[in-house]
């Protein structure tokens, strides 16, 4: 018998088109996100969970899903997931590291551009036919070109938000719990501690996985000891950022601009950043190309489908999981 595999969402047909005839694929009726008492019924006979990051599943869900055996998150973040329960009730968690890299780095210089040179202000001024003469003092923005950028998580993303800097004739430090010596020679990168980086960078770009120690990283004291022609740009997680005291900081110019594509309860953004000029918003779409949403939905499908075949998954986040099951059960 095939195993019973549930996505929380609709996949593009070519990640559900891996499943055929190695599982017997379900997902709810309409795409949408689902409310956790709805997930708990469809996971109520599910051997494996293909969910988004919108999903929470923690411990209530999983004591309502006893047959779950893989939790496949189609995200590199995975803070959505509550993974000690998970590896505490045998279930492996994976995710989808490294395919989307790239794309959000490219993101994170588009919403960094974006708010220094003052993009999504122009556009909304061009298309209310504002522009009646070209003006030498329209619209100015802040340099990019020769400044310092200042780099807070230097993992996969944060390496590839440095090698485009080269570009821009940057200075480049980085603050990290883990320095890299490799990056410092490799890329040129400067180890600073997290208030040097706050106070020297002209642009800071969050990079950070969201933990208990991450939450609230930037807030009130972090605002203010950035530049005031200080640009911050968050394509992590919102809750990094408190984002009761950027708005604060937006509104009372402790920094000139932010480029977010994260927000601390989404979908909801704070009025407060609806209402500054300085701010440019995106709808957490930093990985969102074609190519890189199919491959992670495929690569999520690929890592739930190796667990129910009894394989190692590419990307295992508990991997303790997958070493306890290979011992005989009375080891375990
Ligand atoms: C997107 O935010 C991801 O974690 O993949």
């Amino acid at each position: 018998m095939p195993a019973t595999l549930f996505c929380s969402r609709r996949l593009p047909e070519a990640a559900l088109t891996l499943a055929q005839g190695r599982a017997t694929v379900t997902m709810a009726p309409e795409d949408r996100h689902l409310a956790p008492a709805e997930l708990a019924r469809h996971l109520a006979t599910a051997e494996g969970l293909v969910c988004l990051l919108t999903d929470t599943v923690d411990d209530t869900l999983l004591a309502a899903a006893p047959r779950l055996r893989v939790i496949a998150n189609v995200a590199v973040g995975f803070n959505n997931v509550d993974v000690a329960a998970a590896t505490r009730r045998g279930v492996v968690v994976t995710n989808t590291p490294g395919v989307l890299t790239e794309t959000t780095a490219d993101f994170t210089w588009a919403l960094l551009l974006a708010a220094a040179r003052r993009v999504a202000e122009a556009d909304a001024f061009t298309r209310a036919g504002q522009f009646k003469e070209w003006g030498l003092l329209l619209l100015l923005g802040g340099d990019v070109f020769g400044k310092t950028l200042g780099i807070l998580g230097l993992g996969r993303i944060g390496l590839a938000v440095a090698r485009r800097a080269h570009g821009f004739g940057m200075r480049i430090l980085y603050h990290d719990a883990i320095r890299d010596p490799r990056a410092e020679r490799e890329l040129g990168v400067i180890y600073q501690d997290k208030d040097t980086v706050l106070r020297e960078a002209d642009f800071v770009t969050l990079h950070l996985p969201l933990l208990s120690e991450t939450r609230h990283y930037i807030g009130g004291p972090e605002l203010r000891a950035m530049k005031r022609t200080a640009y911050l740009v968050n394509a992590a997680r919102g809750p990094i950022v408190d984002e009761a005291a950027l708005v604060h900081a937006l509104q009372e110019g402790w920094i000139a601009g932010a480029g977010l594509d994260v927000y601390e309860d989404e979908p909801r953004v704070h009025p407060g950043l609806l209402a500054c000029r300085n701010a440019v918003l995106a709808p957490h779409i930093a990985s969102a190309s074609v190519e890189t949403r199919h491959l992670m939905a495929r690569i999520a499908v690929q890592n739930a489908l190796a667990v129910l075949e009894g394989r190692r998954p590419a990307n295992p986040v508990n991997p303790e999981v997958l070493e306890r099951l290979s011992r005989p059960a009375s080891a375990r």
